[in-house]
């Protein structure tokens, strides 16, 4: 990427509702909208992939009908196919899958692809780059987590920026990495400059005085870290 290209580069924020008051999601949703998010982040788990469980989608649906940002699900189910169908016509723009919950990945990311719906699958700090190998082609998400999943405001695992610089010789050009766990102004700073696009944002937007600031100082982050 040259510089010119870089400079007209923009990181992708996508807020997680996870780390928004559980008491007003609908006015925290449309806050951070208002603050410049460009897609909503909705971190779906059932209590057996990971111990919490959060939102189903009766609960996306009806912010569905808030906002016309597009909405990322990620689904920490086991045998997310078992919900894709659902999360899909509760309004997902991309649903991503984590490689150890599918039963035949390749078929699930089919049924997404099926659906009309982005396909994205999210790869644990554990888990190998290999998992994907023969998936290359349909993916247009790929989430390294950053974090274990299960909950926000965790801290940022240095190890997967390797992950990340690996990732983006191997991914068709049109493949997003998105990072999501542990993100603010310094973490995301390194990812970019290892090949990551975009960016979920938990406890470093919720938890902040203002969230355009914060959203801001996301944004600016990558124009630093591409000059
Ligand atoms: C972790 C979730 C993340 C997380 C992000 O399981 O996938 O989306 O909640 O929150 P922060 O930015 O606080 O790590
Ligand atoms: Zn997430």
């Amino acid at each position: 990427m040259n510089k010119e290209q870089s400079m007209d580069s923009k990181v992708v924020i996508c807020p997680s509702m996870l780390s928004a008051d559980s008491t007003q999601l609908g006015q925290q949703l449309l806050a951070v909208e208002s603050a410049g998010a460009d897609r909503i982040h909705w971190d779906i788990m059932d209590g057996n992939y990971v111990e919490a469980i959060t939102f189903g989608s009766h609960v996306v649906a009806a912010h569905r009908k808030l906002t016309s940002l597009p909405f990322d699900v990620h689904l920490m189910v086991d045998d997310p196919d078992r919900h894709i169908d659902n999360f899909a016509s509760a309004g997902a723009d991309l649903l991503i899958v984590h490689p150890e919950t599918c039963k035949h990945l390749h078929r699930t990311l089919q049924k997404i692809k099926n659906l009309g719906k982005e396909v994205g699958v999210a790869l644990n700090p554990s888990t190998p780059i290999e998992v994907i190998s023969y998936c290359i082609e349909m993916l247009d998400v790929v989430l390294v987590m950053t974090v274990n999943p299960g909950s926000s405001g965790q801290k940022f695992i240095d190890s997967q920026l390797k992950k990340i610089s690996v990732l983006r010789k191997i991914l068709l050009p049109k493949t997003e990495i998105c990072v999501d766990g542990g993100i603010n102004p310094s973490t995301l700073k390194k990812c970019l400059e290892n090949g990551a696009n975009n960016c979920v944002t938990g406890a470093f937007l919720f938890n902040s005085n203002s969230y355009a600031d914060a959203i801001n100082t996301l944004k600016s982050t990558t124009k630093l870290s591409t000059t």
